[in-house]
């Protein structure tokens, strides 16, 4: 009775990744392969594009997963895979490559939803959190409020109700012409600049929900009346403004619920303003992965798939992939 590893395969964006992960928390081997520099060039993914891309560097990245950790798939217990939310066409080919890998080697599988996913960076960080928590998940596609009671145990508190944390960075920088993707390029420019404009808050009135929409059009009008000032101000302004709102709305939320602990989660999480900021006003402990952990990768999928797994979960090889599968 070893201890248990499960495979984690992740290919629901521009990252083919592949993980080995151990009781749910001890990582064995993680690799990536970003697309990032292929799609900087049309300042995004371009679907196609990332489907083409993971088709080609799957198996050469499950490889390298496997001999990094002098692993091979006799050592495997089962295996877990992003099956949405994401591009269809890049998560059918994580999907169908597990499935394969499950049957050849005779092991379980388990689709995981990539944003509960997300949350188990907060597992891998060495120290295991104490629940109920309340996770922020904060990336290209979502931001979500998760009440965290139990694993499998979610009620989703607050969301965005227009564009993403994330999204809000890409479009913001865009617009700034600081180049993709945003949010490094963002926090980059930030360093060096001050935050001077006055921008809204980003927040739904009466209600736990983000709209950060209504940010990015502040900025853009600034900008097109030469009202922005220097590219770095406004970048530092418009970080801020979004880091403050995020801050705000978790920390009231964590009081609300009285939870033990806040976790963050995403490839937003990985910016340092953020960090630095909930780390100072939070009342509770906060987990903070590290930056390679919040953004995507496949270890995150393979200790959320051990916790549904240890429950005797397990998806048949008829699993399909949910483009728009919510939290
Ligand atoms: O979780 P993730 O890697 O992929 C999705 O599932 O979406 O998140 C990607 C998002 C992008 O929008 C990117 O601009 C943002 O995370 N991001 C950041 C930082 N690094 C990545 N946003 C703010 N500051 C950062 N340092
Ligand atoms: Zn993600």
């Amino acid at each position: 009775n070893h201890a248990m590893r499960v495979l984690g395969i992740e290919t629901s964006c521009d990252e083919t990744a592949a993980a080995v992960v151990e009781e749910g928390i001890k990582i064995l081997g993680n690799k990536v392969a970003s697309q990032v520099d292929i799609h900087s060039r049309y300042g995004g993914v371009v679907p196609e594009v990332a489907s083409r891309q993971h088709l080609l560097s799957i198996v050469p990245v499950m490889r390298q997963c496997l001999e990094s950790a002098s692993l091979t798939m006799h050592d495997i217990d089962a295996v877990a895979v992003t099956c949405g939310p994401g591009l269809a066409g890049s998560l059918l080919v994580g999907a169908n490559f597990a499935k394969a890998t499950a049957m050849a080697a005779g092991k379980p599988l388990i689709g995981i939803n990539h944003l509960e996913g997300h949350i188990y960076a907060n597992w891998l960080t060495g120290h295991i959190p104490t629940l109920p928590a309340l996770a922020l998940i904060v990336s290209g596609g979502h931001t979500d409020l998760v009440l965290m009671k139990d694993h499998g145990d979610y009620r989703l508190i607050g969301r965005t109700r227009d564009d993403a944390a994330g999204e809000a960075f890409d479009k913001a920088a865009r617009l700034l012409n600081l180049g993709y993707p945003g949010g490094p390029v963002i926090e980059k420019a930030a360093k060096s600049g001050k935050p001077t404009l006055k921008l809204p808050k980003g927040v739904i009135p009466g209600s736990s929900d983000f709209s950060f929409s209504g940010l990015k059009t502040a900025l853009y009008r600034l900008a097109e009346t030469g009202q922005a000032g220097s590219p770095n101000d406004a970048a530092a302004s418009f970080q801020e403004a979004v880091v403050k709102v995020l801050v705000k709305r978790t920390l009231a939320t964590a009081e609300e619920w009285g939870v033990n602990q806040i976790l963050l989660a995403g490839g937003v999480a990985a910016n340092g303003r953020l960090r630095e900021k909930i780390l100072q006003d939070s009342p509770v402990p906060v987990s903070i992965p590290p930056l390679s952990l919040c953004t995507d990768n496949a270890a995150i999928i393979a200790s959320c798939g051990y916790f549904h797994l240890v429950k005797g979960e397990r998806s048949g090889l008829d699993l399909d992939v949910f483009p728009s599968l919510p939290f």
